[in-house]
């Protein structure tokens, strides 16, 4: 997507003048059920035939059930597809729960996920906890080692996975290079693109197949609305694969196999179909029609959020007290190549960091700042600090935390919207206090 596209498209891709009394904003849907037009339609669109899950059916009155789809949602959801240069998408209740949903249609007791391990927090212990639970074997390998993953696939392998730019060591794979090797095994390369977003990657251009967000994040960008996506490229051959869930014939849907009849959209509906019909992960209307409005603006938050983190790291860089730094921006970056190859725009708004004084002058800095808020998320339009060994990686091991990226001493900073001077000053202040 160029540039000026995806300005245009935030704000009016999937979303026309409401049919029914010409409202120019999205309204809330805040319905359960739709009437049908007569039994037989009813009938029909129980039984798929007139495609009541279809890219467009938010406008067509083909609505079932909002557990399934609802037309705020919708709206949201065909605007991220475009944004992606997906064909498809649905939003659920968080980003976790879009892990969930497709890891549920992906794979089953005995497969396994490749996934990269600079990985947030959380989707480390989804993969080490919840999927083992369920007999899924994660298989951790170094973000950076392409033999590796190649080792790794096997004929179980139900998707490798990855972060754009990883939490919270903010490196950047070589996105090409993944999808040349899931294609080699037959396996969809699953994508998490919540910290680029679609402003800085579109990683269905580098053979991605699936991509999931947390919207909660840079997507909403104002830290009030827990949500997440999936966004689908349409680009994996499900008829020809492994994955009964789609491309066999469903007995959870009285026998209907979603490639054969969907298509390249295959996925999209076997999400609604069985994932959030029988999750009941969707998101809320309010949640997606807030979401929809934050997105519009996307573009500008941004290329903000970048502007802003540059001028932080050369500071940081440039501090005696600073041990070390890693912003993709900074040519001292591990993976500043790949990320300028894989990036437009800017490298954005994540820096971390760690000072002389390590561990303790991690929990210190996050004592001592006065404009930066103390809190455990990241993309909002306030800049956020943390100190994950002692928060969000609590929970891994030592060996888990290094091998995700943490460090003791690594403090992680999303760099806000506010005046670039006030960021600084604030930094300032807390690292000669904390130092
Ligand atoms: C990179 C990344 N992916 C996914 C998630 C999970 O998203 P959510 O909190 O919306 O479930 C997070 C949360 O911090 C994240 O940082």
């Amino acid at each position: 997507m160029t540039d000026d596209d995806i300005y245009t498209d935030a704000l009016h891709a999937g979303q026309q003048p409401d049919p029914a009394t010409g409202s120019r904003a999205p309204p809330i849907y805040q319905t359960t059920s739709y009437v049908f037009d007569d039994d037989e339609h009813a009938a029909e669109l129980f039984a798929l035939e007139d495609e009541p899950m279809a890219y467009a059916a938010a406008y067509t009155g083909k609505n079932i059930y909002s557990r399934i789809m609802n037309p705020t949602t919708m709206m949201l959801e065909n605007r991220l597809a475009k944004l992606e240069g997906g064909i498809g998408s649905i939003t659920t209740a968080s980003g976790m729960s879009s892990l969930d949903l497709a890891t549920f249609l992906l794979a089953e007791a005995g497969d396994n996920i490749v996934t990269a391990s600079a990985l947030y927090g959380g989707t480390y212990t989804y993969f080490t906890h919840t999927a083992d639970r369920r007999g899924i074997e994660a298989r951790f390998v170094d973000t950076l080692d392409y033999e590796a993953y190649e080792e790794a696939i096997d004929e179980d392998t139900a998707y490798v996975h990855a972060e754009t730019i990883g939490n919270p060591a903010l490196v950047t794979p070589d996105l090409d290079r993944l999808g040349e090797i899931a294609d080699d095994h037959d396996v969809p390369l699953f994508i998490d693109n919540t910290f680029a977003t679609p402003y800085l990657c579109n990683p269905f251009e580098y053979g991605a197949n699936l991509i999931w967000h947390s919207t909660t994040k840079w997507i909403h960008g104002s830290g009030s609305t827990v949500g997440g996506a999936l966004v689908d490229g349409g680009n994996f051959d499900w008829a020809d694969s492994d994955y009964p869930e789609i491309g066999e014939d469903n007995p959870a849907y009285h026998g209907i196999n979603f490639a054969e009849r969907f298509g390249e959209a295959a996925f999209t509906f076997a999400a609604r179909a069985r994932g959030l019909r029988d999750l009941g992960n969707q998101q809320s209307p309010f949640d997606g029609w807030v979401t929809m409005q934050k997105l519009e603006s996307l573009p500008m938050r941004m290329q903000r959020h970048c502007d802003n983190a540059m001028a932080v790291a050369e500071y940081l860089e440039d501090h005696p007290e600073v041990a070390w730094i890693n912003y993709p921006g900074l040519e001292s970056h591990e993976t500043h190549d790949n990320a300028t190859e894989y990036l437009d725009n800017g490298y954005g708004g994540m820096i971390t960091f760690g000072l002389e004084n390590g561990y303790e002058g991690g929990r210190q800095i996050c004592r001592e700042v006065e404009l930066a808020s103390l809190l455990a998320n990241v993309g909002d339009a306030k800049t956020l600090i943390i100190h994950p060994a002692s928060t969000t990686h609590q929970q891994l091991t030592e060996e888990e935390q290094v091998a995700s990226g943490t460090t003791p001493d690594m403090v992680r900073l999303s760099v806000g919207l506010e005046a670039t001077e006030d960021i600084v000053a604030d930094l300032d202040q807390a690292i000669e206090s904390a130092t």
